[in-house]
């Protein structure tokens, strides 16, 4: 974990989630996410840790790249918010170590929701106080899975670990970002979630 705490983090202190042990175990086993995916987390948690800046490098070139995605870090006059990324930036590389490393216990399904929260009308902008889109279309929360997933090998291949043990790594990661996004979509989609 980062011995700095990003801005805005507030990981441990959010109100509970409204979805349950039992709901998360379902969704793991709908993932087929196991214990052995759990240990292959903590692996890339070894690999990926003096990565983050270079993972993030990547994933903001590519948010930046496309006008209709950048559009949710500016004003609604296209101003890009700079202290904005930036904030958001920090939390998000805590998030890269947090998946990796967190035991998926109470806390982590509170800040799951609470992550899920700020891409909605809810909270979006209220942490970093942001004059920005008032939240995230759903749809490019589902479709940032492969983004986030796709570019991850690369890195994860960085450390001299085998073909398999990189494919491991990879096919956690892809079942935690799944996992993870599925979690999020419980603000937007209230009761039908
Ligand atoms: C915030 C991850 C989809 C824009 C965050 C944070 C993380 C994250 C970890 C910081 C959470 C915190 O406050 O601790 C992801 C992942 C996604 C996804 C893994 C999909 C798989 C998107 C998309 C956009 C987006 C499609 C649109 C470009 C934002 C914005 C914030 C944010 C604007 C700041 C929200 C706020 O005001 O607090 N995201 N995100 N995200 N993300 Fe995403």
């Amino acid at each position: 974990m980062s011995t700095q705490t990003p801005a805005g983090y507030t990981y441990g202190s959010t109100s509970p989630s409204p979805v349950t042990r039992d709901d998360l175990a379902k969704l793991e086993a709908s993932v087929l996410f196991t214990e052995e995916d759990e240990q292959a987390l903590r692996m890339a948690g070894d690999v990926l840790e003096d990565q983050v800046e270079d993972v993030l490098d990547v994933w903001y070139g590519f948010v930046a790249s496309h006008p209709h995605l950048v559009a949710y870090f500016a004003t609604p006059d296209g101003t890009v918010l700079q202290d904005y990324l930036t904030r958001v930036r920090g939390r998000f590389g805590q998030w890269i170590l947090d998946t990796c490393r967190r035991p998926y216990d109470d806390d982590w399904l509170s800040y799951a929701h609470e992550i899920g929260l700020r891409h909605t009308k809810d909270k979006k902008n209220r942490t970093d106080g942001a004059d920005s889109a008032p939240y995230v279309p759903l749809r490019y929360m589902v479709a940032f899975i492969y983004p986030i997933t796709a570019t991850m090998r690369q890195f994860l291949a960085n450390k001299g670990h085998d073909d398999e043990a990189v494919e491991r790594m990879h096919q956690a990661w892809f079942k935690s970002v799944t996992l993870q996004t599925a979690l999020w979509l419980q603000p937007y989609a209230g009761d039908q979630w």
